[in-house]
């Protein structure tokens, strides 16, 4: 590895560019099991603060704050009780300030996690809805469908929620709410004016206080449109997703976040928004528009394999739509809701694979059949230096800059995650990626703050600790470090042209001569002529091992 220049010690961000969002590296904080100021096992909005000059070292460009909002944790924060407000124990929102202040004093910018889709079951308006009468207008900001049979006592319909299980529950007088994820999560009907009117409320509050964007959650889902006569699952799943869904995707959509766009560009620069949208592809362009949220994320990579040619698919594709959106393109590996990218690529591939992991492993947690922790890891940091190569936002998420492993094995008890209990014995869920950071070798939490956490650490965390890699080269969070400062000089305008190498190798140059060279394969290969800058392993001989990622700097 050559010498890495030190461009870190300035973040110079260009705190009035509007366009800071296209080209960030974006690092996402489970703001429960960051960093644990107090003492109660749980990470707080305080313990991030403490981080600040970790993040400032680490080079990131913004943070992304999953949902920090009072919530009884049905759904680890995505239920929330009050939008404009932060969980006491997580902190205040003096403690909310005075991150925001401290982020922003390194030159790093925060987006805040918005949950539309849904509100949590103590939310004052379900609490109203449950006590109001059937037609009443707390009713009517949620989805209530009277039951069929006699008093109602059947569901209006047979729909499964995404965490398994009914999707309709009743309250007792015949009538039964539509919650798509897990039961304390009834949706909200946003055909009412009030619900669209505080959310708009909601957005302004948190721009005010200095948020520079939001990521939606579930931003495909808002606009519903249920006909009298309910279609059954099996119909429902059968209908196409092009804009005329029930549920998904619907065309309307996109009125709601023309007036969210109207809120963004009152502040200077205007505040910027990311869609999570499961939706077909070409479908996602609208979501990213200027006259929409700005930016959507792509879970394209997230879901290849560690594949030359799935690769180069993915990335082709999404820089073509990423035009046609006049957006920039997203790129993420790992969030809160997949098995962590260096465990994935340890495991067999997962397309063409015809075992019981060809389908849901990605999202479940499982680390098995056999899990080859070395390959694994060494592939993600191959990825991860691809990531940082390409133009677009990179989505990072907590630890994967520590080569995290998922933590597989959680005992029952300590298990968190809806996915696990509304689906025993099928779906272990996705605590094996929220399991609280190590920070340190040693200690009750590892660091991780003054007490043991509340979910537990396996022994093996202290190994991949911030305080095991500290300063040592070659480990992957000083290759992180060093990519990110790399980043941040060499990261440029949006184009991307391919070099052609062999069927294993992808290698790319961007317009200002850095050349990024992939070896998805077991041999060692030539890499071109050029300054080596920086390498997801030691070079041999000058030449790129398998599984290894090069950056050169080459001749324009
Ligand atoms: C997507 C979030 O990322 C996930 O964690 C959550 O469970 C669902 N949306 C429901 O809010």
């Amino acid at each position: 590895m050559t010498e890495v220049l030190d461009v870190r010690a300035m973040p110079d961000l260009g705190k009035d560019d509007a366009a800071w969002w296209r080209q960030a590296a974006v690092y996402q904080i489970y703001p429960r099991s960051f960093a644990d100021s107090d003492g109660d096992g749980i990470g707080d909005l305080p313990g991030i603060t403490s981080r600040v000059p970790y993040l400032r070292r680490l080079g990131v460009d913004a943070v992304w704050l999953s949902p920090f909002y009072p919530s009884a944790l049905a759904d680890g924060g995505y239920d929330v009780d009050d939008y404009r407000d932060v969980d006491p124990r997580l902190g205040t929102l003096a403690d909310f300030d005075a991150l925001v202040a401290a982020l922003h004093g390194e030159g790093i910018r925060l987006v805040v996690d918005l949950v539309p889709n849904h509100t949590s079951d103590r939310h004052e308006w379900f609490r109203e809805a449950l006590t109001s009468p059937k037609g009443s207008p707390a009713r009517d900001r949620y989805i209530f469908r009277d039951g069929k049979g006699p008093d109602g006592a059947e569901p209006p319909a047979d729909w499964t929620s995404a965490f398994g299980g009914p999707a309709w529950e009743p309250v007792g007088d015949g009538q039964w709410y539509l919650h798509y994820f897990a039961t304390e999560q009834p949706d909200l009907n946003w055909d009412n004016r009030e619900v669209r009117d505080d959310f708009l409320r909601t957005l302004r509050f948190w721009s005010d206080r200095g948020v520079d964007g939001f990521r939606v959650d579930v931003a495909h889902g808002l606009a519903k449109q249920l006909p009298d006569e309910l279609p059954t699952q099996a119909e429902l799943d059968a209908l196409p997703k092009d804009g005329t869904h029930p549920l998904w995707d619907r065309d309307e959509v996109h009125e709601i976040y023309a007036e969210w766009r109207a809120v963004f560009n009152a502040y200077d620069p205007p505040r910027t928004a990311v869609a999570e949208a499961w939706v077909q592809a070409s479908r996602r362009a609208r979501y990213a528009s200027a006259e929409g949220l700005g930016q959507a994320f792509n879970f394209d990579l997230l879901e290849a394999d560690f594949d030359a040619e799935q690769f180069r698919e993915v990335i082709t594709f999404n820089l073509e739509l990423a035009e046609t959106s006049g957006s920039s393109t997203t790129w993420v590996f790992s969030n809160h809701d997949v098995v962590r990218h260096a465990t994935r690529y340890g495991l067999p591939p997962r397309h063409g694979s015809t075992d019981k992991h060809g389908g849901s492993w990605l999202l479940s947690g499982g680390t098995e059949p056999e899990l080859d922790r070395e390959l694994g890891v060494r592939r993600a940091r191959a990825a991860t230096l691809l990531q940082l190569a390409l133009p677009g936002s990179s989505y990072l998420y907590q630890g994967e800059e520590l080569g995290l492993h998922e933590v597989a094995d959680i005992a029952p008890d300590a298990r968190q995650d809806p996915a696990y209990f509304r689906n025993a014995g099928v779906d272990v869920g996705r605590d094996g990626c929220r399991v609280p950071l190590p920070w340190a070798r040693e200690g009750e939490s590892f660091g991780f703050g003054p007490a043991a956490a509340v979910m537990p650490q396996p022994d093996w965390f202290g190994d991949l600790s911030v305080e095991a890699q500290d300063g040592v080269a070659g480990s992957t969070l000083e290759l992180y470090r060093d990519a990110l400062a790399l980043r941040r000089e060499l990261q440029s305008d949006e184009d991307l042209v391919w070099v052609s190498t062999d069927d294993d190798v992808l290698a790319f140059r961007r317009s200002n001569g850095w050349l990024n060279v992939t070896n998805f394969g077991a041999r060692t290969v030539a890499l071109p002529a050029g300054e080596v800058l920086l390498s997801s392993v030691p070079l041999t001989d000058g030449r790129l091992p398998g599984a290894a990622t090069a950056w050169l700097r080459t001749e324009v």
